[in-house]
């Protein structure tokens, strides 16, 4: 049987490698959405609402480590073009997708399901995942599907125009924390990923689960959800559903933004699980820091607070999240001073 979840039709039982141990089952499974998840409204961000607009980001980031966006600017029928346009790649015959299976973590673009230690782990994520680096485009293109014909051309534009609404929003964060505008561009902000989860319907989404609960290691994430639930976040303890609102982009701070404000913003920790009857499709988008790049409090942030982390390299922060097991707390004691 092939190991991708989007090369199975009708599962009728969860088969016994996706089954969770008790104590890492999501447990209630089918939270409700809660309207209590921050929606920022930028339609207005270039009017005499700015700050006040810049504020309610600072907020969001502040107290929840998530939010939604409407009004971002990106056009409705190019998220819906490229979300189409995953959903028929996950669709598409074992054989043309076998040609992008890779665990290498520095593909240009990879196909794999799971996690990228499929072989070594003692139980499976019910998802695949289909990642393309993006930035700078011209060195990943020409190894990203080429069918259909205008794949990598609508793949392309959406990357260049999430790549423009992240830096915008951290601009604004930038606006709203007394860092110089472009603080984060430039190596802070020089890699982009595209990663497309996609989850069959499962027999059991209360035994097993689409994404493990973590925050993201990046500088910025952002999500276009499609119109399935299954995004989770835990709020004072709780999980809780991020509804998929229709046009909404979400934004996670990642956790070198939690660094770099010295603690003040928050990461959220978020999961994924599975759907019944829906097949659920997802395009994440990820700002990640160069891997020799300093990373630290921001001086103009400490104010009279002390530095809570040292320095250090993105790539000494991801040996340690990935060999802390993908768990943040753990990773960043290793920083903590
Ligand atoms: C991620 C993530 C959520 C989703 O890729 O880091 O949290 O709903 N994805 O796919
Ligand atoms: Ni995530």
């Amino acid at each position: 049987m092939d190991i991708l979840i989007s090369n199975w039709s009708r599962v009728r039982c969860l088969p016994e490698k996706y089954i969770f141990p008790a104590e890492r089952r999501p447990g209630n499974h089918k939270v409700s959405v809660s309207k209590d998840i921050p929606i920022i409204d930028l339609e207005r961000i270039n009017g005499p609402e700015r700050d006040q607009i810049i504020q309610q980001i600072i907020k969001a980031s502040q107290e929840f480590g998530l939010f939604q966006v409407i009004n971002h600017g990106v056009s409705r029928e190019l998220m819906e073009k490229t979300m189409q346009m995953f959903r028929q790649f996950f669709e598409s015959p074992a054989e043309f997708k076998a040609r992008f299976y890779s665990n290498d973590l520095n593909a240009s673009c990879r196909l794999y399901t799971s996690t990228l230690n499929y072989e070594n782990e003692e139980v499976h994520y019910w998802r695949d995942n289909l990642t393309h680096r993006c930035h700078p485009l011209e060195d990943h293109i020409t190894h990203w599907p080429d069918d259909p014909p205008y794949y990598r051309k609508v793949v392309a534009e959406y990357s260049i125009e999430v790549r423009k609404f992240l830096l915008m929003i951290l601009e604004l964060i930038c606006n709203g924390m007394g860092l110089e505008s472009r603080f984060f561009e430039g190596e802070l902000s020089k890699n982009q990923s595209l990663s497309v989860n996609h989850h069959i319907p499962c027999p059991d989404p209360s035994a097993t689960i689409g994404m493990q609960a973590h925050c993201d290691p990046n500088l910025i994430s952002m999500l276009q959800q499609g119109d399935v639930c299954g995004l989770q976040a835990l709020k004072d303890g709780q999980w809780v559903g991020v509804e998929p609102l229709p046009g909404a982009f979400v934004v996670i701070p990642g956790l070198q933004l939690r660094v770099i404000s010295n603690g003040k913003l928050a990461s959220a920790t978020h999961r994924v699980v599975t759907d019944l009857e829906k097949s659920r499709t997802t395009i994440g988008t990820f700002l990640i820091p160069s891997s020799d790049v300093l990373i630290q409090p921001a001086d103009c942030l400490l104010g009279s607070s002390a530095m809570l982390y040292r320095g250090y390299t993105y790539e000494e922060f991801f040996g340690t999240f990935t060999g802390n097991n993908c768990e943040a707390e753990m990773a960043l004691e290793r920083f903590k001073l």
